[in-house]
């Protein structure tokens, strides 16, 4: 991928250009919330789609990541929805300045306000504010995590921005939420959710109930998607917007 410095955010310029002038740099004005949503190569775009939309919606400003295979599963299960256009961004611009994105937006029901909180970083890009702990990132999710993912944060291997990111969450002690997404699951995969579990990560895996009797797809994804909400434990996403467990449906 490639970097256009004359259109990225003011924080991205920031980082990936320490040559520029840093006696300009402005005060900065970061939201409360900033959460970063990686996304990686397992099956479940629809989680992502749904996670971002949701932040975005509740006007929480939203840093995606995609692994290389990330965005291609991306491609391979999504046919409309924010996230593959999203996935075909190859330069870090201005998102609301994309005519394709915007459109995303406006079908899911983003308005363009909402659209702004989106920011977008290349996974090879380690200057991005989100792999800093003094002024990255307040939460993180993984969403959907591959068992590859899974294994290299567990055991702290910081090789791209989403496995920087999420160590960054870890060593700070801030909210790092995980979808792993695999069937079966062989000990590798169950030793290292314990150990990611025993480092502070809160796992929610990929697993929606069917009890709520669900009538399409995206019932099942949000049902996922908001016990993510919840794991992250932002005032604002509290508001419900998915599908609950109804005691009724017993
Ligand atoms: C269509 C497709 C679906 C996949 N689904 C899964 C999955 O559900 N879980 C998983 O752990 N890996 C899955 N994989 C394999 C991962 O993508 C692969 O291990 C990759 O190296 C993960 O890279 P990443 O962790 O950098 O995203 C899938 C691959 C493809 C092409």
């Amino acid at each position: 991928m490639t970097s256009d410095n004359s259109s990225v955010d003011d924080a991205a310029v920031q980082h990936t250009d320490p040559v520029r002038d840093t006696t300009a740099r402005k005060p900065r004005d970061l939201p409360a919330e900033r959460v970063v949503v990686g996304v990686t190569g397992a099956s479940g775009s629809l989680y992502a789609e749904l996670l971002i939309r949701r932040l975005l919606g509740a006007g929480v400003r939203t840093y995606v990541v995609f692994t290389g295979t990330g965005a291609k599963v991306v491609a391979t299960e999504l046919r409309t929805g924010l996230l593959p256009a999203l996935a075909r961004c190859e330069r870090r611009v201005r998102l609301e300045e994309l005519p394709e994105l915007q459109s995303a937006a406006s079908a899911v029901g983003l308005a363009p306000e909402q659209l702004s909180e989106l920011r977008l970083f290349p996974n090879e890009d380690l200057y991005a504010p989100i792999a800093s702990g003094s002024e990255g990132a307040t939460h993180m999710a993984v969403c959907p995590m591959s068992m590859g993912t899974l294994a290299r944060i567990a055991h702290g291997i910081s090789g791209c921005l989403v496995e920087r990111a999420a160590d960054v969450m870890l060593k700070e002690r801030r909210p790092l939420v995980v979808v792993p997404r695999e069937t079966p699951l062989s000990l590798i995969h169950l030793q290292n959710m314990v150990t990611l579990t025993q480092a502070g990560a809160h796992i929610v895996p990929a697993m929606p109930a069917f009890y709520m009797n669900p009538t399409s797809i995206d019932d099942l994804g949000w049902f996922v998607v908001e016990r993510v909400c919840d794991a992250l434990r932002i005032p604002r996403l509290a508001e419900f917007k998915g599908v609950r467990w109804n005691v009724r449906n017993l």
